[in-house]
């Protein structure tokens, strides 16, 4: 079978295609099954991550400059919505804070006016965002992060991303609907961001 849909077929049977579900596409591909200019380099896993854009990154017109980063990167936009994010859904996103001195404060903060929630897809999508919005601490983050250059104390620190894989499963059911996400192809272009 020749042609882009033909490769991208087998490759899809060759790299076992997990289905994607409403959180996580986990597609992992061997070096033995690559093509071979691939052949012993590493396996690969593409993901999805939650990252939402908090009340002040939104007060602060911040939204343009971080899909920007995001899609500079070459990461792929797959979902992504306005809302004022209800306290049911804050207090299931922070479960693991409620004891935190600082709970109330974050809650109210973040329900303060809206939030710009996304999900992105890409390789090793979920510690690239991490590394990409920086340290939670803004005084800790460095320069060249989203935090680092636009946040200056951890009650405002712009945005958040998902901080392991199984959390971006969980916080995307939490925020989206399985039919908000769009898996739009890549085109697989020789000159794509991903080999095709
Ligand atoms: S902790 O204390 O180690 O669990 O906190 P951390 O993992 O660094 O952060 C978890 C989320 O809590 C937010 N946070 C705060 N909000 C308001 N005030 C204070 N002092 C504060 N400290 C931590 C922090 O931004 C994380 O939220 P997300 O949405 O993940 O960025």
């Amino acid at each position: 079978m020749g042609g882009l849909f033909g490769r991208a077929a087998l490759r899809g049977l060759r790299c076992g295609l997990h289905a994607p579900g409403p959180g996580l596409l986990a597609r992992t591909c061997s070096g033995d099954s690559e093509p071979s200019s691939f052949k012993g380099g590493p396996s690969w896993t593409r993901e999805r991550t939650l990252v939402a854009v908090k009340p002040d990154g939104v007060q602060r017109r911040l939204v343009g400059d971080v899909i920007q980063r995001f899609e500079r990167r070459g990461f792929k936009l797959v979902g992504m919505k306005m809302l004022q994010a209800p306290e049911s859904v804050l207090a299931e996103h922070y479960q693991d804070l409620k004891r935190k001195p600082f709970y109330p404060a974050l809650i109210s903060y973040m329900s303060s006016g809206p939030v710009v929630a996304m999900v992105w897809e890409g390789y090793n999508v979920v510690r690239a965002s991490r590394a990409m919005i920086g340290h939670t601490d803004s005084a800790e983050a460095a320069p060249g992060t989203i935090r680092g250059d636009f946040s200056i104390h951890i009650s405002r620190n712009i945005i958040h991303a998902s901080d392991s894989i199984e959390g971006a499963q969980r916080e995307i059911q939490l925020w989206f609907q399985s039919s908000e996400l769009v898996n739009w192809a890549d085109g697989g272009h020789p000159s794509s961001v991903y080999p095709a």
